[in-house]
């Protein structure tokens, strides 16, 4: 019987990838196997240890259903995701910065008209988003394809609720954008949220003293022809937890003042109950190609 020592171990594991015909998967395993061997040596991992993660990664799967990705979240509150964000963005060349997509992209494949009120039968100060795509040197890129998903003001998605499936979409919409590059809708004023906490990745947060707060945002997925796909948010100036987003996705450049406005009537032409916003943020696209995430699950279903 063959018996290794510990690092002849990881050296004959690695050995076993030899055959593998994928030269990018053998390198990614080798490095795997490398980094989790290390893992396991320095951290002198108990079987105690050993059958926790296991079990917590178990419960991670079985949380997930068709609206809930519990794997991307626990790669999100990691760091994770925002590190496969930086390695692949390393150059933006004044393009706009991206951040992470999040577990509650289900994708809205139907275009919205302009200056639609995406907040219908929603509670919440009423905020005109107005915005442009153009490519580096500000040419208008017409017909670009903009996804637009918020939370609402309890920090819940369209998607997280039960009657998702027959009412539809609610703060998420599809636009299109016109000759100039312009799109335009109503909505109502994001709030910071909790990220969901009553799954494994809440015990996680509570374990290590964390909070679970997003800074309030909106997302924004834009894709156009010969351009990389965008994937950012948008955050608004002064939210208390720009410092501290639970997920680690926030970056200066995609922090934007949102004007408030107390006037009697609103951007519609609406009477205003109260004040009002605007939020002005224009994308700028990088040329190139890229992988358009896949929903979890689509609108229309
Ligand atoms: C979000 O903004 O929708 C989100 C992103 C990462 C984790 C949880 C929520
Ligand atoms: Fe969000």
């Amino acid at each position: 019987m063959t018996r290794f020592d510990d690092h002849q171990l990881t050296a004959e594991v690695i050995r076993s990838f030899d055959k593998t015909r994928n030269p990018r998967l053998k390198s990614i395993l080798t490095e795997l196997v490398t980094s989790l061997h290390d893992f396991v040596r320095k951290t002198d991992l108990s079987f105690e240890e050993w059958n926790y993660a296991i079990d917590y990664l178990t419960r991670t799967g079985q949380a997930c259903t068709a609206t809930r990705q519990e794997f991307i979240l626990l790669s999100d509150v990691l760091g994770v995701s925002m590190l496969v964000d930086a390695v692949n963005h390393r150059e933006r060349d004044g393009a706009t910065q991206t951040t992470v997509l999040g577990p509650f992209y289900v994708g809205e494949h139907r275009p919205t008209p302009h200056g639609s009120d995406i907040s219908t039968g929603v509670d919440g100060e009423p905020m005109f988003v107005r915005s442009r795509i153009t490519d580096l040197d500000g040419k208008a890129l017409a017909g670009a394809v903009i996804d637009v998903w918020h939370a609402d003001d309890d920090g819940f998605y369209d998607s997280q609720k039960p009657s998702y499936g027959k009412q539809g979409p609610s703060l998420r919409a599809r636009f299109i954008a016109d000759h100039d590059g312009r799109f335009s809708f109503r909505t109502i004023l994001p709030r910071s949220y909790p990220i969901p906490t009553d799954g494994p990745v809440g015990e996680l947060i509570g374990a290590t003293g964390r909070h679970p707060m997003r800074p309030a945002h909106v997302h924004f997925l834009v894709q156009a022809q010969g351009y990389e796909p965008l994937i950012t948010h948008v955050f608004l100036e002064g939210d208390p937890y720009l410092t501290s987003d639970a997920v680690f996705g926030v970056k200066d450049e995609l922090v934007s003042r949102v004007e408030r406005h107390d006037e009697p009537l609103m951007a519609d032409g609406e009477r205003a109950s109260g004040p009002w916003h605007v939020m002005t943020y224009d994308f700028q696209m990088k040329p190139g190609t890229g992988v358009v995430p896949q929903p979890l699950l689509s609108a229309a279903e």
